[in-house]
């Protein structure tokens, strides 16, 4: 028989309990590897999420001509070159399954004079690029790429890049940050129209290292960002929070499963990532915020989650953005609540990693949810509280190199009559490498 080594059972045993703390935030991760490596001198990163995307960001960082180390006590320093100063890399850019890698680096190199191509894993080069490449062509830089805009991609930065303004036709937070990025280097002011608020880490950070940005915010809630050009970014020393879209797992998975009792703690509560923590509560979840406190220019929390009873709700679509990588874990959630959960607006799920509206869709009826898919979210009826399964042999997902599939259905399992298999738990690594461990910690404790 054909045992694929990478895959896994995942079935129900017992409450949860304990106490975990999840790894860096990705999002913050990556932006200050990029951010260290452009201001002039050392700065220096704790709690850096060391999963796979992150190290696709330092090892391009390298190649573009940053030094960057690991200490033994897990500080990571970094030698920025200054704005402006990246070297032409050596050999193409392996950005592997990181979409954020791939978009924000396009965008700091559109304005360098250097040429740049970038590769990655069967997932990211099926998703859209064209999305970065349209506002950086603007900018005056240019790209060959594989048909639809996709990777392998080749761009041609250009010094001095024209800086623009440009209101965002999808709500991104990658595409967002590409534009600031290129304009650090751009004379003059780049401006960035959001009339849907995304995550506003790239704005904090970059004003963190000394960039000159403002953020107006009109009645209808729309921000404007403006970033003045050929910034001097000074080094910095950081602390990344916990991840808020890891501690969706735990928290999720306390949740559907009878007894538990779990605190995630040091978790980034910047409220343009907190939407699924205010949805869990407006569904009745236990779930309580203790000792806020700020950490680094960004808001953090302890969260202490017990077993509940969930009461389905409609999530409105403008919540979105806030939550838009917890919808697998929310989805697990909404399977198990009372009465009907729908979610509308997330076209943009078709387009992450996988289409996750699809692949949630099939795996939950695998396992005897009952939903529907619609366009551009799910309507999901909940079990009340019931387990799921009940079928003869444990089903097999299909996680289609999905972190976050793989992990949603990894909780849902703990739910699951017979339990699941996912076929392959390795992408886990690019976000929260450990995560198999500290689920089977709270497990036995
Ligand atoms: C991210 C933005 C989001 C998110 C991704 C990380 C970022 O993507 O899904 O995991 O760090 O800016 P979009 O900008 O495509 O929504």
């Amino acid at each position: 028989m054909n045992i694929n080594p990478k895959a896994m059972l995942f079935e129900p045993g017992g409450p949860l309990r304990g106490t975990v703390t999840v790894p860096g935030d990705k999002s913050i991760s990556h932006r200050s590897l990029m951010l260290s490596a452009l201001a002039v001198g050392e700065s220096r990163v704790s709690g850096l999420l060391e999963g796979e995307d992150v190290l696709a960001t330092a090892a391009a960082m390298r190649a573009l001509g940053a030094q960057i180390e690991r200490g033994t006590d897990g500080v990571w320093h970094i030698h920025g070159v200054g704005v402006g100063s990246l070297i032409q890399p050596a050999t193409a850019l392996d950005m592997g399954n990181s979409g954020t890698s791939t978009r924000l680096l396009m965008g700091l190199l559109a304005s360098h004079a250097l040429t740049a191509t970038f590769i990655g894993d069967a997932s990211l080069s099926k998703r859209p690029m064209g999305r970065v490449t349209d506002p950086l062509g603007l900018m005056g830089a240019s790209f060959t790429s594989a048909p639809g805009g996709r990777l392998p991609l080749t761009m041609r930065g250009i010094m001095p890049a024209v800086p623009i303004e440009y209101r965002l036709p999808v709500a991104s937070a990658q595409v967002k940050s590409a534009v600031l990025l290129a304009g650090l280097n751009a004379p003059g002011i780049t401006r960035v129209i959001e009339p849907i608020p995304t995550r506003d880490h790239s704005e904090r950070m970059l004003r963190g290292f000394g960039a000159e940005l403002t953020v107006e915010i009109e009645a209808d809630g729309t921000r404007i960002i403006s970033l003045h050009g050929e910034a001097e970014l000074k080094p910095q020393v950081l602390t990344v929070p916990g991840d808020p879209s890891s501690a969706a797992f735990p928290v999720v998975a306390a949740l559907i499963t009878p007894g538990s009792d779990v605190t995630v703690t040091n978790v980034g509560m910047n409220p343009t990532r907190t939407g699924l923590f205010r949805m869990l509560q407006a569904m009745g979840a236990d779930l309580t915020i203790i000792n806020e406190r700020d950490v680094g220019g960004e808001p953090v929390a302890d969260l202490v989650v017990r077993h509940s009873t969930l009461t389905g709700i409609d999530v409105p679509p403008d919540v979105a953005p806030s939550m838009i990588d917890e919808f697998p874990a929310f989805f697990v959630a909404a399977s198990f609540a009372k009465g009907r959960t729908t979610t509308s607006g997330l076209d943009e799920l078709r387009v992450k990693e996988s289409d996750r509206l699809t692949l949630m869709a099939h795996g939950l009826a695998r396992i005897g949810a009952r939903l529907t898919e619609q366009e551009d979210g799910l309507v999901i009826d909940g079990t009340d509280g019931e387990p799921l399964g009940g079928g003869n042999a444990a089903p097999t997902i299909n996680a289609e190199l999905d972190h976050r599939i793989a992990m949603s259905f990894a909780i849902a399992g703990q739910a699951t009559k017979g339990g699941l298999i996912i076929d392959d738990m390795s992408p886990v690594a690019t976000s929260f490498p450990g995560f198999v461990d500290l689920i089977a910690g709270l497990k036995s404790a």
